[in-house]
């Protein structure tokens, strides 16, 4: 029996395994890791979603890391022609090491992860995207020194990102500031959560969440799934745009972040994203390592504990639980 954990949402990791990971990513982005952990594995990649980040980056990290990946679309799989969810992560868990999977319903993935005795990666869901703000925090990281005690924004719809923002602040206890219009906040369960364990702002004002702010973060006022909604929502998220209004009300040596891909003229003003607070392209890249870090660590048995140079201890936290994987030969 092999012991084996999934990546649904950022609270399946506890902060010094979060750190652990940023640190495992930065060494990797160094080029100090060497290791091939994934040498003859395999990571089936299932996307019911459009992508160019995640696929190439799971892509491309999945290879420098040893293993093979599978490219899977429902147009093409029997997934999309209603095999049900739970047979083909039992037949994946047979064949592969690993799944990532990008789709709209996020009790989808965890169906999955339910069914698969192999880890599970969320690639985005329609209310998660974790592997985002985990790049997201390694550039704050690579930028400013650390995220700790920074004031982090985020601007316009309350999101998979938002969302994710909200548990990354509940684990690792940063501040927050929301700024949204009515209707479009975050889930208010984890918000509830995150502001049990962190100072988190939700506000209708985008200039109270700039205020001060080291970091300032937004994205499409129209996620994927709400394309029929975009000309709604460019009216409700009229006066959300971060400009350069916006940023002269952040801190001294503020960052601006954006998952892409990005609307400049709507949620962002193409002066703020191609200027000089600008890190997009760090955080594009920051992705793969993030990738390559968290399958190695998920796939390739890299053990999760703090960098000497960071702590010097072992991480105290209690660990989330390790799923047994059902015995099978290989
Ligand atoms: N940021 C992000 O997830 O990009 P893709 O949709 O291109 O994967
Ligand atoms: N919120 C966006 C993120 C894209 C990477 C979406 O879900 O479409």
């Amino acid at each position: 029996m092999r012991p084996h954990r999934d990546f649904l949402t950022i609270h399946d990791f506890n902060k010094p395994e979060l750190d652990a990971l940023f640190a495992l990513a930065a060494r990797m982005k160094a080029g100090k890791y060497k290791k091939k952990p994934l040498a003859g594995k395999a990571l089936a990649m299932i996307f019911t979603k459009s992508s160019t980040r995640t696929r190439v980056s799971f892509e491309v990290g999945a290879w420098q890391l040893g293993a093979h990946s599978l490219f899977l679309s429902p147009r093409d799989v029997q997934l999309g022609r209603g095999e049900p969810i739970a047979d083909t992560a039992r037949v994946l868990s047979r064949m592969c090491d690993g799944i990532m999977i990008r789709t709209f319903d996020h009790a989808d993935v965890e169906e999955f992860a339910r069914a698969a005795d192999i880890p599970v990666i969320n690639g985005l869901t329609d209310v998660q995207h974790p592997c985002q703000i985990m790049a997201d925090l390694l550039t704050v990281n690579e930028s400013l020194g650390t995220y700790e005690g920074k004031r982090i924004a985020w601007i316009g719809d309350g999101n998979n990102m938002a969302n994710s923002w909200l548990d990354a602040a509940a684990r690792l206890g940063f501040e927050l500031r929301i700024a949204c219009p009515e209707g479009f906040d975050p889930d208010p369960l984890l918000l509830k959560r995150a502001q049990k364990h962190t100072t988190v702002i939700l506000t209708r004002d985008p200039r109270e969440a700039a205020e001060g702010a080291h970091v300032v973060n937004t994205d499409v006022w129209a996620s994927m799934g709400h394309e029929e909604e975009q000309k709604m929502r460019e009216i409700a998220f009229a006066g959300y745009i971060v400009d350069d209004r916006l940023m002269a009300r952040t801190a001294k040596g503020s960052i601006f972040l954006h998952c892409l891909p990005a609307h400049r003229g709507q949620e962002v003003a193409a002066s703020v994203i191609d200027g000089r607070h600008s890190r997009v392209w760090d955080e594009a890249e920051n992705r793969l390592h993030v990738q390559k870090a968290l399958m190695a660590a998920l796939m390739g048995g890299e053990p999760l504990v703090a960098s000497p140079q960071r702590s010097g201890s072992k991480p105290k936290a209690k660990s989330a639980p390790v799923r047994k994987r059902s015995p099978r030969s290989r």
